[in-house]
């Protein structure tokens, strides 16, 4: 569904919800510049999948408040009306000081759920004092959606919306939708990610009743992996606090059900994927996020790449070039980008009628350095990408450049119009969703995906070119394949993968887990 669909549905359908959503990061941030406030909106999935939502339901949205001026912008109830002019939702910003942050964001979100969920072989760090920091923070975090709740009046009594399902990520012998199911709770709370796996239960001790749940945006590893966890009982025990557990896709789904016998010997009902511990029940369930699609591609086909506003960005790819592969992610030891900037040093070797002519642009951002194994791999890549440039380069080409600072979506929407391949490699991925916004923007369909199999999109765009990116020769000998694909077939299998995702964006993955969430 588009924009407009979906701003009718929910507000139909929803209209009575008090919807309270909950997330580490905010989706703005106040800064000072000098002695002046700037707002910037934060980039990345999350927001632009929740922010819709938020305004059409006039939600509370409770965060961490990061940004240096973020203190200066509140009200007293430490809230603020967003988005700037138009004021549908609410911020309410929780402030952490710096041990929480190390505790909790830096150790244990990050530096053991983070490795332990997307298996790349990186050693967790478990330390139980982080642990408990992290336990206190999500308590912190219940703490203000139980304030919340509070304030807000109950008004009960409303009809839940009804939707067909029909994705291929369907749960044996689930039902579809009920349009005329009544539910009493009046107040949703919707936790996101591995930062709030505890959240739920310390919710559930104030107010049993209260209808809780969790999308997790990260994968859900096999449960031989996460039984390494000396927190594993109560990390499940704080999941399945939640009346309902969205994963991205059906595998994540399966590797926690099972988690959840092998751990808590719990009722596991594979009939419809629903977990009964300690008398609770929990629905687990994929929901494939996704992004604003049809504006992404509207977008996009009013840029024209040769309009002198790029002449800058044109400026980023320096060395002529016949062939631009384009990379954009997060820094993270989890985006393989060691692996492709190895696979592109071995297709330079094997195919040496490239030299010369093709240019790698990797774009992204810095992110966790505070986390040892984050600067590692951001000097590991800049060392790799150095000495493939020292081997290959001549006085006027070199093929590798590393521009890693933010740009802005119509920036990344120039650059996927103008690479000849994308190049999207992670270890493991929840979903990814460079793939999809540059399928989305790839309007004039000069452009081919090359995707890890081991992202969570894979499942959705199986006409991109798949590759396991440890298997550096084939991922190599894929670079060419792409590249080389004549364009008739590049213009079926994009325009087959942007249908794909026009019949599941982001409003359908809104919509879909708010529908099913109200049925339980
Ligand atoms: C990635 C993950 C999200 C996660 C986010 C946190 O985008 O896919 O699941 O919420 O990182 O990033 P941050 O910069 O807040 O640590």
């Amino acid at each position: 569904m588009d924009k407009k669909q979906f701003n009718i549905l929910i507000k139909e359908k929803f209209k009575n919800i008090n919807l309270i959503a909950v997330s580490n990061r905010e989706p703005v941030v106040h800064e000072y510049s000098g002695k002046k406030i700037v707002s910037n909106r934060s980039v990345g999935g999350l927001t632009i999948a929740l922010e819709p939502i938020m305004r059409d339901l006039n939600g509370t949205w409770i965060a961490y408040g990061g940004g240096s001026a973020d203190k200066a912008v509140i009200d007293k109830n430490n809230k603020i009306k967003l988005p700037p002019g138009e004021e549908s939702y609410s911020l309410k910003r929780l402030f952490l000081n710096k041990e929480e942050i190390n505790g909790y964001y830096y150790g244990y979100a990050n530096s053991v759920l983070w490795p332990l969920c997307h298996i790349v072989y990186k050693q967790p760090e478990f330390n139980s004092k982080n642990f408990e920091i992290y336990k206190d923070v999500n308590k912190k975090f219940a703490d203000s959606v139980i304030e919340e709740i509070k304030s807000i009046t109950v008004n009960k009594n409303y009809t839940v919306g009804s939707q067909s399902s029909d994705n291929s990520n369907a749960v044996p012998g689930s039902l579809p939708y009920n349009d005329n199911l009544q539910d009493e709770a009046d107040n949703v709370i919707w936790l996101q990610d591995y930062h709030l796996a505890l959240a739920a239960k310390y919710i559930k001790e104030y107010d049993e009743s209260l209808k809780i749940a969790i999308f997790w945006h990260i994968p859900w590893p096999n449960p031989e992996v996460f039984s390494i966890c000396p927190e594993k009982k109560e990390i499940l025990e704080g999941l399945l606090s939640n009346d309902l557990i969205g994963f991205h896709i059906l595998y994540h789904c399966q590797n926690f059900l099972k988690a959840c016998e092998w751990e808590l010997e719990a009722q596991v009902n594979w009939a419809d994927y629903s977990v009964t511990y300690k008398g609770r029940r929990t629905i687990i369930n994929p929901f494939p996020i996704s992004i604003d699609a049809r504006s992404i591609y509207d977008f996009s086909t009013n840029i024209d790449i040769n309009s002198e506003e790029f002449n800058e960005l044109k400026e980023i790819v320096e060395p002529s070039y016949q062939f631009l592969a384009l990379s954009v992610d997060r820094i993270d030891y989890t985006k393989g980008i060691k692996e492709k900037l190895m696979a592109i040093d071995l297709f330079l070797e094997k195919y040496p009628e490239f030299i010369g002519k093709f240019v790698f642009l990797q774009l992204g951002v810095p992110s966790r350095m505070h986390i040892a194994a984050y600067k590692e791999y951001y000097d590991e890549i800049n060392s790799l990408a150095e000495q493939i440039n020292w081997k290959y380069k001549d006085d006027d080409w070199h093929p590798i450049i590393l521009f890693l600072n933010q740009l802005d979506l119509k920036s990344y929407i120039y650059f996927y119009k103008i690479a000849a391949i994308v190049i999207v490699s992670p270890l493991h991925d929840g979903m990814n969703l460079v793939a999809k916004e540059f399928t989305m923007s790839d309007t004039d369909y000069n452009g081919m995906l090359v995707l890890s199999k081991f992202t969570g999109s894979a499942k959705e765009l199986s006409d991109a070119v798949l590759i396991n990116p440890y298997n550096i020769e084939c991922f190599a000998d894929s670079i060419k394949y792409a590249i080389e694909l004549n364009p008739e077939e590049k213009k079926q299998r994009i325009s087959k993968m942007q249908n794909i995702i026009l019949d599941n964006d982001i409003f359908d993955w809104a919509y879909n887990f708010l529908s099913k969430l109200k049925t339980i």
